[in-house]
């Protein structure tokens, strides 16, 4: 939500900005912006739209500055627009900031500064940033941000640049995502590592609360309270090669196509074939109190959610655990009962989201043990949690979830049979479920390769402005993000239904040749979905099954069928979910939709 980058070092500083606001654009890109520092003071270009529209805007224009701040925008504050945009700048024309994150007593601190004379001319929360700095400036940029920000309320990550002091930028964060990039006689700020990975892959996570006042060969991190800290410096494992498209035409195509190979990485080290079990190093100093645990909430949201409705399904089918499982942006301002038999797994791709964040603090607050499922290493939830396992998918660029949502799976899957043979489960049933799972890659890579079909059914669909989705048990989830993917990316509505609910309304919705996706694997429940295909049918709809190799059945019942290779039932969902994704994909890049940056969206939701 909102993307910083910030430079100060040995190189033109322009170049490196708008690059790092490329890289960042996933995060905002509905305006972007930059600020520098020339010879003849503070400079800033900014316009409504993607980098690319700021980058027409500066193309004839040169600049020198070795220092300087940019900004790509998911508006909060304000409707898109040039003004609006970030930079946003005190009215002596000196200082910059750049923000992401919400100013919660705005309103106030506005009408304390037009007491004073301050004009402020743009709609954001930001712009009152600027000016508290310049009314609290005497001579120290530092301490002018510190004094600013103590009076602030809500979440920030900022940068900020004056040109009276041309040999720093000052960077804070609370409750956004910030770290500094330590190069060699330069430095770097930004919201995540992907901004500056090509030049540097040293980076110190700022703190909340914390301020940092970065020159090109130095930093220094104090609290908001002045008291002075040092945090490590950690080598990040992403390189640029996985930052990149490698040819696709969207990083989402690229990241359904890493499917099997991201599967095998949040498998690998992992698996206890000879046990029957699996080892997990994140949890390993919590075994004792995991044969111990009552009942599991699990928090996420989004994509995230949905994986965990699935984790619902696996702990209760084979470790017996009741599970609970919440929209963490509800939990948050709930009265949750958690007691000591009561353990809260936490599930974020992008470990930023501010909802699940919070309600992660509110169940710790409350006496829980929080255990992460993350993807980004470093990020506030994989470092807050008391524990956890990583779901190592690496960079997850494109706005849709894909493959993130399949390794979040697999290591529930993982953390199953670990508590399943913990407790219950045979050596034999552990050992099934690890073979299961390692048969995944190759039975994905034979759907990957089926993609022609695919794309063959969502050329015959991608003008249907209504879709549903409907599953059965394990597959009801797969529905729900078969829907959300559509939707997100494609614009077209779509609802995805337990299929048996489709009796109780939904099937209302069924017009001649309406779209209706059904996960109809050969599995327990096979016959039920079948008499749910039937009620469709009944009623003209268009039925598009994934269903099991080998059932040539379901060919005579329904319009178009989508084989996915057998598996385990409780699995059925990581493969269930490809031809879904893939589905997606194609309806968006027919209705040309911008598949990585859909609108209104951003991929860390860091707001409330
Ligand atoms: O980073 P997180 O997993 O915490 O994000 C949660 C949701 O914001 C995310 O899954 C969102 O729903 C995606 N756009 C789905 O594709």
């Amino acid at each position: 939500m909102c993307g910083i980058v910030g430079y100060i070092g040995h190189q033109k500083a322009t170049p490196i900005l708008i690059e790092g606001l490329k890289r960042l654009e996933y995060r905002g890109y509905d305006s972007a912006g930059i600020a520098l520092v020339e010879k003849e003071g503070l400079i800033h270009e900014k316009a409504a739209g993607k980098v690319k529209t700021l980058e027409e805007l500066l193309i004839n224009k040169t600049f020198a500055s070795h220092i300087g701040i940019a900004h790509t925008r998911w508006a909060t504050h304000g409707v898109p627009s040039d003004l609006n945009a970030h930079p946003q700048v005190d009215h002596t024309g000196n200082i910059a900031v750049v923000h992401n994150g919400i100013i919660e007593n705005y309103r106030t601190l506005k009408e304390v500064l037009e007491r004073k004379g301050y004009n402020v001319i743009s709609d954001t929360d930001t712009e009152i940033i600027a000016h508290l700095i310049s009314m609290y400036y005497e001579g120290c940029l530092t301490e002018a941000v510190r004094m600013a920000l103590s009076q602030v309320e809500g979440t920030y990550a900022i940068a900020v640049i004056d040109s009276r002091s041309p040999e720093k930028v000052v960077a804070a964060r609370n409750g956004a995502p910030l770290l500094i990039g330590q190069g060699e006689g330069e430095n770097f700020v930004a919201s995540d590592v992907a901004a500056i990975l090509r030049y540097t892959n040293k980076v110190v996570y700022i703190e909340d609360k914390e301020i940092a006042t970065i020159t090109a060969n130095d930093f220094r991190i104090s609290t908001i309270e002045k008291i002075d800290i040092t945090h490590k410096v950690e080598e990040v494992g992403w390189t640029l090669e996985m930052i990149e498209k490698a040819g696709h035409e969207y990083f989402m195509h690229k990241e359904i196509h890493e499917q099997p190979e991201t599967l095998r990485n949040a498998m690998r080290g992992r698996l206890n074939l000879e046990e029957g079990t699996v080892r997990l190093n994140g949890l390993t100093d919590h075994l004792d109190d995991l044969s111990k645990i009552k009942r599991i909430i699990i928090i996420a949201c989004g994509t995230s959610w949905h994986a965990a409705l699935i984790g619902e399904y696996l702990l209760e089918e084979y470790a017996k655990i009741p599970v609970e499982v919440e929209y963490a942006s509800e939990f948050r301002y709930r009265s949750p009962i958690i007691d000591e038999g009561t353990l809260v797994l936490v599930i974020s791709q992008s470990g930023e989201t501010a909802d699940t964040l919070a309600a992660m603090r509110e169940a710790q607050r409350r006496g829980a043990k929080g255990l992460g499922i993350v993807n980004v290493v470093g990020s506030t939830i994989a470092r807050e949690s008391d524990g956890g396992v990583y779901i190592h998918a690496g960079p997850e660029i494109g706005v849709a979830s894909t493959k993130a949502f399949t390794s979040q799976i697999m290591v529930l899957s993982l953390i199953t049979i670990l508590l399943g043979r913990m407790r219950n489960i045979s050596y034999n049933m552990g050992k099934e479920m690890i073979e299961a799972l390692q048969s995944l890659p190759e039975k994905i890579q034979t759907i990957l390769d089926n993609e022609e079909q695919i794309k063959g059914i969502a050329e015959t669909y991608y003008k249907h402005n209504n879709f549903l989705y409907l599953g059965r048990g394990v597959n009801f989830p797969v529905a729900l993000e078969g829907a959300l993917k559509l939707k997100e990316i494609s614009y077209i509505h779509a609802e995805g239904y337990p299929a048996a609910e489709m009796k109780h309304g939904p099937i209302a919705l069924i017009y001649e040749n309406m779209p209706v996706v059904v996960i109809a694997t050969r599995d327990s429940i096979y016959d039920k979905v079948m008499s749910n295909i039937a009620q469709v049918k009944a009623r003209n709809g268009n039925v598009i099954a994934i269903a099991t190799e080998g059932d040539t059945e379901i060919a005579e019942r329904v319009n178009h069928v989508i084989y996915i290779p057998k598996i385990k039932q409780c699995f059925t969902p990581l493969l269930a979910v490809i031809p879904l994704q893939l589905m997606a994909y194609h309806m968006a890049v027919l209705r040309e939709c911008n598949v990585d940056q859909p609108r209104n969206l951003a991929k860390s939701v860091t707001v409330e």
